[in-house]
């Protein structure tokens, strides 16, 4: 298919030939027309260059994202391993059910990253240690913070490229867990009694 590109120029060389055929020779209507085809087939991999570098981003990003579900799903289960006290029992088994949450997401992502063709990390986020009951939760709740940061700014991200056949499924599984992150957020706040704090 002519792109609109080509038709102006042939439409121009068609107007300058009927105007002064004398002084436009046959080559000069060939080296014209390849330039005005040769500027098309260059913008239109410019196009393509700028989708795959975006699409390599957003791999990044879902891989990052990855990597923070990896360390969140250890950090619960390391956490729960470590609470202790009268009052233990209901936080550690929230804990591990938060914990079944974040290897849900885990799959999520590695399916998303899958499908758009990039390899799924098998790294790791930085993970924190904590002693006691209230360290635990609000370490958890400072990541939690992070996790809905990173997912929001994925979101924003997405908005902004339009992968054809592929931006509503995105939006739709990250704004998914992004969710689950604000609850988690919410039954953090519940267990501290700092409920709405975050608001
Ligand atoms: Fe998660
Ligand atoms: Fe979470």
């Amino acid at each position: 298919m002519i792109s609109k590109l080509c038709k102006t120029k042939l439409y121009i060389l068609r107007a300058q030939i009927n105007t002064s055929s004398l002084e436009i020779t046959k080559e000069i209507v060939d080296s014209r027309l390849r330039n005005a085809i040769e500027l098309y087939i260059r913008s239109f991999h410019n196009k393509q260059t700028v989708f795959k570098m975006s699409k390599e981003e957003i791999l990044k990003l879902l891989n990052q994202a990855l990597e923070l579900e990896h360390g969140a799903y250890v950090q619960y289960l390391s956490h729960a391993e470590v609470v202790d006290g009268i009052n233990a029992e209901p936080i550690i088994e929230r804990l591990k059910e938060i914990a079944n949450d974040e290897k849900a997401h885990q799959e999520k992502f590695r399916t998303l990253i899958g499908l758009l063709g990039g390899v799924p990390s098998m790294g790791i986020a930085e993970t924190h240690p904590a002693k006691d009951i209230k360290g635990i939760l609000e370490q958890n709740l400072k990541d939690e913070k992070m996790a809905v940061d990173t997912y929001r700014a994925i979101l924003e991200k997405l908005k902004k490229e339009k992968i054809k056949y592929y931006d509503f499924l995105l939006e739709h599984d990250i704004r998914h867990i992004l969710m689950e992150e604000q609850e988690h957020i919410t039954e953090l706040e519940l267990l501290l009694g700092t409920q709405g704090s975050s608001y």
